[in-house]
């Protein structure tokens, strides 16, 4: 069994693009990142991904909510309790988009981990290999970050990260979506939440 993840680059673009003060430590860590993440860059061929359905009638919209989608939402806002940070929701469009994604991931390039630089939304990302990959369990490993953040100066233990987890907790974000393809060689499979409004923004604490 093969887990990766990545926080993708939020916090290095963020840094880039806005120009803060930068905390270089964590730029250093997110490079650092790349080089974990290409072992994960062979691979495969297609076969399957689930696909979020449009909820029912607005009355029963939580209702309606497709079980992967309210597993990936129940595991983030268990997380988010846990600090004090109040629920996320689940947006379709959201979902639509990682929905693209991940196909597009798959059929095109062997579900390695999609290059979201340009991305709008926040974004977390796990690759596995020779395991199906659940969505509580995803977001269960994005969590085992939190070890390592220390909230009460926001700051991450060296050598470690932090990002993919701050994002999942991160207050100011508030809508989820995520999908997950699988490839039919090494059985492979790529997770992809996007989080709206983005986290990560540097020199900020998440809660
Ligand atoms: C999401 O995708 C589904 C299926 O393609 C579509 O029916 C639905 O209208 C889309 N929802 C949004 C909000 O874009
Ligand atoms: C990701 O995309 C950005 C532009 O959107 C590009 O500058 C960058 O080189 C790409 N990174 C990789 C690893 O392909
Ligand atoms: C967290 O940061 C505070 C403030 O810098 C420090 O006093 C404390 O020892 C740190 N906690 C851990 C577990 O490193």
């Amino acid at each position: 069994m093969n887990l990766v993840e990545s926080c993708h680059i939020y916090v290095l673009c963020r840094d880039i693009r806005i120009a803060h003060t930068s905390r270089v430590t964590e730029t250093q860590v997110d490079i650092k990142m790349k080089t974990i993440i290409h072992p994960a860059l062979f691979l495969l061929a297609a076969v399957a991904t689930f696909h979020v359905a449009s909820p029912g009638a607005a009355a029963a919209v939580s209702a309606a909510v497709p079980a992967a989608a309210r597993e990936f939402l129940e595991a983030h806002n268990q997380a988010r309790a846990a600090v004090g940070v109040e629920a996320l929701r689940w947006s379709e469009q959201v979902a639509n988009v990682t929905s693209k994604m991940v196909r597009y991931q798959r059929d095109k390039m062997g579900c390695q981990f999609a290059n979201l630089t340009a991305g709008k939304y926040g974004a977390n990302q796990l690759w596995a290999r020779g395991t199906a990959v659940t969505p509580r369990m995803a977001v269960e490993e994005w969590v085992k970050q939190k070890q390592f953040y220390n909230h009460s100066d926001n700051s991450c233990v060296p050598n470690h990260r932090c990002g993919v987890y701050t994002q999942v907790v991160w207050r100011k974000s508030l809508e989820l979506g995520c999908a997950q393809a699988t490839c039919v060689k090494d059985q492979a499979s790529l997770t992809i939440c996007f989080y709206n409004p983005p986290g990560n923004y540097v020199g900020e604490s998440p809660y």
